[in-house]
């Protein structure tokens, strides 16, 4: 077990956002963090990258525990986190946004070489077919973008990769790549979490299912204890959804 958080808790001001929460990451194993919007996901997984501190309750790296009080202690832990809106810079290239901030160096001079032969290498081994390394990350897709950020982040040692909503701007067909991506990380032996409101994403990838529903825990599941259909119904709203979606193709016909 890499992480391990127990009962854990946290408040902004009045809000509670999130209120006795356990779950756990191991490696080789992908941990979905389910739920509505409001329901406390960030909250969760920003405790765990370090940006927020948790009040209550505890949280253990490696069976021991810790308290980060900065994204950098928990990357030094191989705590990774990739959000929406990625630390990349559109005009750069690909190879470039790869290495931004950890540059290598021949001497004083940026090892131009190495970084392009290494980036690409990197894709390749996560089976990333970027094209040609040189051309601007703003021309990449969404889901390649992610793709870039998922093989960065193992590149540098990540042994948890935490994944803010990688899937909800995509469509079915990138959707698709970056599960694929994240199937691809857990097999090299990183714990993901990965964060998503839709269990059509969830389920195919993950091995538990952590619910959270206006900042409690409905339990965390493992795949063999739910099936795909109770982790639709536990999903808030998802009793309203199955519902809508019975009216709306029963619609009475007004000819
Ligand atoms: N920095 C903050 N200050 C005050 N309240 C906050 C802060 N961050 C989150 N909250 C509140 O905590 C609750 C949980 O928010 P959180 O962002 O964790 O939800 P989420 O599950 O990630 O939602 P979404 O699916 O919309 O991203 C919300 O009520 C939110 O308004
Ligand atoms: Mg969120």
């Amino acid at each position: 077990m890499i992480i391990q958080t127990r009962d854990i808790g946290k408040t902004f001001g009045s809000v509670l956002a999130l209120r006795e929460v356990s779950m756990s990451v191991e490696a080789g194993q992908v941990t979905c963090v389910l739920g509505d919007n409001g329901a406390g996901k960030s909250t969760l997984i920003k405790i765990l990258a370090g940006v927020h501190q948790h009040d209550t309750g505890s949280f253990l790296v490696d069976g021991a525990e810790v308290r980060f009080g900065s994204p950098r202690e928990a990357l030094d832990r191989g705590i990774a986190t990739v959000y929406q809106d990625l630390a990349m810079i559109p005009l750069m290239s690909v190879w470039r946004n790869f290495f931004l901030g950890s540059e290598p160096r021949k001497g004083l001079a940026f090892d131009v070489a190495t970084a392009r032969r290494v980036a690409r290498e990197e894709l390749r081994a996560m089976g990333i077919d970027i094209r040609d390394v040189d051309q601007p990350v703003g021309t990449l897709s969404g889901g390649e973008r992610q793709s870039v950020a998922i093989a960065r982040a193992v590149h540098f040692g990540a042994r948890v990769l935490i994944l803010d909503e990688p899937t909800s701007a995509l469509g079915v067909k990138q959707a698709g790549v970056v599960l694929r991506y994240i199937a691809r990380a857990r097999d090299r032996g990183l714990g993901v979490v990965f964060i998503t409101h839709n269990p059509h994403h969830a389920y195919p990838v993950g091995d538990r299912f952590l619910l959270l529903n206006r900042g409690t825990s409905l339990g965390e599941y493992r795949k063999g204890d739910i099936t795909r259909e109770e982790l639709t119904g536990l999903m808030a709203g998802g009793a309203e959804l199955e519902q809508l979606s019975h009216e709306l193709s029963h619609e009475p016909d007004r000819e």
